[in-house]
C-alpha cells in the first residue's frame, strides 16, 4: 500500500488514530457519564486485543503514525501493556500515548516505561480531595496526584493534565492549575466542556477560552509557544519563565476542524472520524467474517473519505450526537 493515502477532501492528512479499548470506567466524572445506568457493551462486542492490533497495522500502512490509547478509562482492561507493546512493534507507528484517569497509574508506571510509553493526559478536574469526589463519585484524588508525581520521577514527558473548566464546579481552581505550571514541568490544558451525549451536567452558560484566560490572567503574562499544525488542538502559551505550558483547547469558541488530523476507532470497532458526527463505518463485522486486508483498508479510507469538514457544535447549541463521551474517550 502507498504511503500517505490518508488525505481528505478537505486537504487533510490523517495520521492520528485514537483507540478506545473499553467503553468501562471506574469514575462516574458528571460532565462525562450520562444519567442513570449506563449499558454496557457484551465482552463479545468489544475488539479483541488481536483485532485492534490488526487494523492499527492495516491504519498504519495507509499512514497513521500516532496512536493513543484511551478508554473509557483504558488501565481498567486486562493486558493493555501487552497490548501496547505490541502496537510497539509497528515499525510505522512512531508514538504512542495514553489518556487515562490516573486511578491505576501508578502499578503501570514501570511497565508503561517499559513499553516506551513517554506520553501521558491525565484528566483531572480539581486539586481539592472533596470536590474530586464530587466530580468523579470517587475519593481518589490523593492517588492521582501520587501517580502524577511518579510519573514526574520516572521522566514521562510531557505529562498533560486535562482540566474540563466547568463554571460553578472547578472554575474557582482555574488559576491554581495554571499556577502549577510555575513549579512543574505539566501541561496544563483547559478543555471548553463541549455540551453532548446525556450527561447529567446540562448546558449550562459553558465556560469559553476567553473567560479562562481572564481567569488565570492573575498568574502571569502568558507568552505563545510557536505550534505547528500537527501538533494537535491547543493554543500553547507559557508563563513567563516557568517549565510548564499551558494550552487551551477550544471546541466551542475556536474550533480546530480545519487541521482535525485524526480518527477514532470505538471499543466496539466502529471508526469515527468526527468526534462530534455519528458517521461511522463498522469494521467489526468485516473483522469477524474473514475481510482481507485490502478490504479492511477500503473501510478506513471510505470513512477518511466521509469525514466531515467541520462539527456544528457552537455556543448555544448542542449536539445531535447518540454516543457518549464515557465510552469514546474524548
Ligand atoms: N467536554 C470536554 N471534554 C471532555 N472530556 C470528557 N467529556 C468531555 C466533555 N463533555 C475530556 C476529559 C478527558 C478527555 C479524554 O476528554 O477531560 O480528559
Amino acid at each position: 500500500m502507498k504511503q500517505k493515502q490518508l488525505d481528505d477532501t478537505h486537504n487533510r492528512n490523517i495520521n492520528y488514530l485514537r483507540v478506545s479499548i473499553t467503553d468501562r470506567c471506574n469514575l462516574k466524572c458528571i460532565y462525562c457519564t450520562p444519567d442513570g445506568d449506563i449499558p454496557k457493551l457484551d465482552h463479545g462486542d468489544i475488539l479483541r486485543y488481536e483485532e485492534i492490533h490488526r487494523i492499527i497495522r492495516i491504519a498504519a500502512e495507509l499512514g497513521v503514525s500516532k496512536i493513543r490509547v484511551t478508554g473509557g478509562e483504558p488501565l481498567v482492561r486486562k493486558g493493555v501493556i501487552g497490548f501496547i507493546h505490541s502496537i510497539k512493534t509497528l515499525s510505522k507507528i512512531k508514538e504512542v500515548s495514553l489518556t487515562t484517569n490516573g486511578i491505576f497509574l501508578s502499578e503501570h508506571l514501570e511497565s508503561l516505561q517499559d513499553a516506551s510509553v513517554r506520553r501521558l493526559n491525565i484528566s483531572l478536574d480539581s486539586l481539592k480531595p472533596d470536590r474530586f469526589r464530587k466530580i468523579t463519585g470517587f475519593d481518589g484524588f490523593d492517588r492521582v496526584w501520587s501517580a502524577i508525581e511518579q510519573a514526574l520521577a520516572l521522566h514521562f514527558s510531557p505529562i498533560k493534565i486535562n482540566v474540563v473548566a466547568l463554571r460553578g464546579i472547578n472554575d474557582d481552581e482555574l488559576a491554581d492549575f495554571a499556577r502549577l505550571t510555575l513549579e512543574y514541568p505539566f501541561h496544563i490544558r483547559f478543555i471548553e466542556h463541549m455540551p453532548i451525549g446525556n450527561s447529567s451536567l446540562i448546558w449550562n452558560h459553558p465556560m469559553l477560552t476567553p473567560e479562562i484566560k481572564d481567569r488565570i490572567a492573575s498568574t502571569g503574562n502568558l507568552v505563545p509557544i510557536p505550534t505547528s499544525p500537527l501538533d494537535g488542538p491547543a493554543q500553547r502559551f507559557r508563563i513567563e519563565g516557568a517549565p510548564g505550558e499551558i494550552g487551551f483547547i477550544s471546541p466551542l469558541s475556536n474550533h480546530f476542524c480545519n487541521t482535525c488530523n485524526r480518527l477514532r476507532l470505538t471499543a466496539s470497532g466502529s471508526l469515527k472520524p468526527c468526534l462530534l458526527s455519528n458517521f461511522s463505518e463498522d469494521l467489526k463485522t468485516p473483522l469477524r467474517s474473514g475481510g482481507t486486508d485490502e478490504a479492511l483498508a477500503e473501510i478506513i479510507l471510505r470513512a477518511v473519505a466521509g469525514k466531515p469538514s467541520g462539527h456544528s457544535l457552537s455556543r448555544g447549541g448542542g449536539a445531535p450526537m447518540n454516543m457518549q463521551m464515557s465510552s469514546i474517550g474524548g
